[in-house]
């Protein structure tokens, strides 16, 4: 969920509802506002898309200069008009947004049932309304900070109430919150492009602190102890342009097209000038440290996660390490076999995937040092880690991850030859012939970016098939894997990736009479046993289209279709076969008529476990 709040001189509601758009990438299944229009607390919230609530807003209006505002992804309730946010008391004179999960809400609900409290919503944020309002004595901090001590779960709070309309009051525990600090007004939100159109100085909330809201000042507190706290302001140094479309029909596009460059900042000053050797001055260990790592893991989720696949290929190739590539919602459960001899990888777009977060302190906990690969500057995984290489892919908005993914990847990249370099597991002249390839990615994505014509084509001739199968070995079963879920997660079509070889164990039985399925084919040394497999789709039927580099004429007479990326070395392939599966899912889903960047159920940064 989003959440947004606003106190100052001017109206709130078009902030609020301009913040809002900013952060529906982090829900959409309803959205709402609450404003002090003078003399009470106005409320407006619908379910579906924040255009339905600002068409409702347009037609009655709500004045006033303080407000909160929220953008909903469902966990506790349904979407409907009554779940949305903010709830309120039954008086309605407090009004709360959330983010997060109460863990003993229905404990909490019990006694305020018990006090006679009436519930109109299935949500575990309307109990915090009531819970506030149940412990008012006339001051509403006080009341707040009761309230909180009383929960259990991960939250971001956004309170008011008509009783002390000069005052907003935030709370933040395991959700992100940030404030945005202006001159005579004040901001919350969720994340720092919800309030840059106003201002660029923010301050971080961090975990079990409180802050107090007023138009001219914002103090902060600790929540246990009520003792304040001073913090620096963080200056934000990217802008509001770098979050618009563009002048691309959707975000995806405009951030698939944004690779070349992503890649080029996010190697930018990581190799030496005579393109020796990789400097990774964010990750300033000695030899003797880095020689101490027996083991990696790698901890992520989604497409992260995918990143990580490639990312394990690449180290153990390169630097040969052992590495274990677990998704982060799976890790902390398992008992993982950690010590100060692990290095844990987490790999996070938002850095504030709840799952990941929790992975990286358990891990700390566990006595292994953090490295966070981040797209985002002062999130909460890049705050808490031990050491952050960050990706400079600029703000993603699209749910479907693309550059934040291979930026990743490139990362990963660095990070391989990097350890290679301290643990001499490569020539040099191996490793500089590695490192040439590396720079020349950028300019060969921009010529992967040139097919789209052809996908277009492609994608209208897949798009009404119920089924679809992505198949590869090795690192390209990887780059499959990631094929499937960016296909799933915008075209709603249902797709597996398969490993190629593990085809005839099960899969092949859903191969019919054209059945899509595309093959990834870029490892020469596999090569031979691809075709196999490739053949034995065939001979059922299933109707082939292949990936490889530029060169391999050859693969045209076993497959129906062939689709060339620029040639590079084996290690490098992923980055480039990935740019027409994003192209594919990215027309399917147009041609499907889906809305692209917004796809169903779904969120671009999940806070809840
Ligand atoms: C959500 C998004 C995915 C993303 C995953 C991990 O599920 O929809 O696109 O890959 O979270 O997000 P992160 O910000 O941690 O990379």
């Amino acid at each position: 969920c989003g959440i947004v709040g606003y106190i100052g001189e001017r109206q709130a509601q078009q902030i609020l509802t301009n913040g809002l758009q900013k952060l529906e990438y982090r829900g959409y299944d309803s959205a709402g506002v609450a404003i002090f229009n003078g003399e009470k607390m106005e409320i407006c919230k619908s379910k579906g898309r924040l255009a339905v609530l600002e068409e409702r807003l347009v037609q009655s209006p709500i004045r006033g200069s303080l407000g909160i505002g929220h953008t909903r992804w469902a966990t506790h309730g349904r979407p409907s008009d009554e779940n949305s946010h903010p709830h309120t008391d039954e008086s309605g004179k407090f009004s709360v947004v959330h983010n997060g999960i109460i863990e003993n809400y229905l404990e909490i609900k019990q006694e305020l049932l018990d006090h006679g409290v009436t519930f109109t919503s299935e949500t575990d944020t309307e109990v915090i309304a009531h819970l506030i309002a149940v412990l008012y004595e006339g001051d509403l901090v006080a009341a707040v900070r009761n309230a909180v001590l009383r929960m259990r779960g991960a939250y971001a709070l956004g309170v008011v109430c008509e009783y002390e309309p000069d005052k907003m009051v935030a709370v933040r525990l395991a959700s992100p919150l940030i404030i945005g600090v202006g001159k005579g007004e004040n901001f919350i939100g969720s994340d720092i492009s919800a309030v840059l159109e106003h201002t660029r100085d923010i301050v971080i909330l961090e975990d079990g602190e409180m802050a107090v809201l007023k138009k001219d000042s914002v103090s902060l507190m600790k929540v246990e102890t009520s003792e304040p706290l001073q913090r620096e302001l963080f200056r934000v140094d990217w802008n509001v342009e770098q979050t618009e479309k563009d002048g691309f029909e959707h975000f995806m596009l405009k951030e698939i097209y944004e690779q070349p460059n992503a890649f080029r900042n996010t190697l930018l000053n990581r190799i030496d000038e005579d393109g020796k050797q990789i400097v990774l001055k964010d990750f300033p260990l000695r030899p003797e440290q880095i020689n101490r790592f027996e083991k990696i893991f790698i901890v992520a989720c989604g497409t992260a996660y995918h990143a990580g696949l490639i990312g394990k290929n690449v180290i153990e190739e390169l630097a040969r390490i052992p590495v274990e590539v677990d998704v982060a919602s799976e890790f902390r459960y398992r008992r993982p076999i950690i010590s100060e001899k692990t290095l844990v990888i987490v790999v996070s777009q938002s850095g504030e995937t709840a799952d990941t977060l929790a992975a990286l302190r358990e891990s700390q906990r566990l006595g292994a040092k953090v490295l966070a690969i981040t797209n985002v500057q002062g999130s909460s995984i890049a705050r808490e880690a031990d050491y952050v290489l960050a990706t400079f892919a600029g703000p993603e908005i699209a749910v479907a991850s693309t550059k934040a993914y291979t930026s990743q990847v490139i990362v990963f990249y660095l990070l391989g030859l990097y350890l290679a370099q301290v643990k001499e597991t490569l020539a040099e002249t191996e490793r500089e012939c590695l490192i040439a390839n590396l720079r020349q990615l950028p300019e060969q994505a921009e010529k992967a970016l040139q097919h789209a014509d052809d996908i277009r084509v492609y994608a209208e001739s897949i798009k009404n098939h119920a089924s679809l199968f992505f198949i590869g070995r090795g690192i390209d079963y990887a780059v499959a894997l990631e094929g499937s879920l960016k296909l799933k997660e915008i075209s709603y079509l249902h797709s597996e990736a398969y490993a190629a070889g593990e085809l005839k164990h099960g899969t092949l039985a859903l191969i019919e009479e054209g059945t899509p399925v595309i093959a990834l084919v870029t490892q020469k040394e596999l090569e031979e046993k691809m075709v196999s497999n490739i053949t034995e789709v065939k001979a059922r039927g299933g109707n082939v289209l292949a990936i490889t580099l530029e060169g391999n004429v050859e693969l045209h007479r076993n497959v129906d279709e062939v689709c060339f990326v620029p040639a590079t070395l084996p290690v490098f392939t992923p980055i480039l076969t990935v740019i027409p599966l994003q192209l594919i899912s990215y027309y399917t889903s147009l041609a499907l008529g889906n809305d692209v960047d917004k796809p169903r159920n779904l969120a671009k940064s999940v806070t809840v476990e």
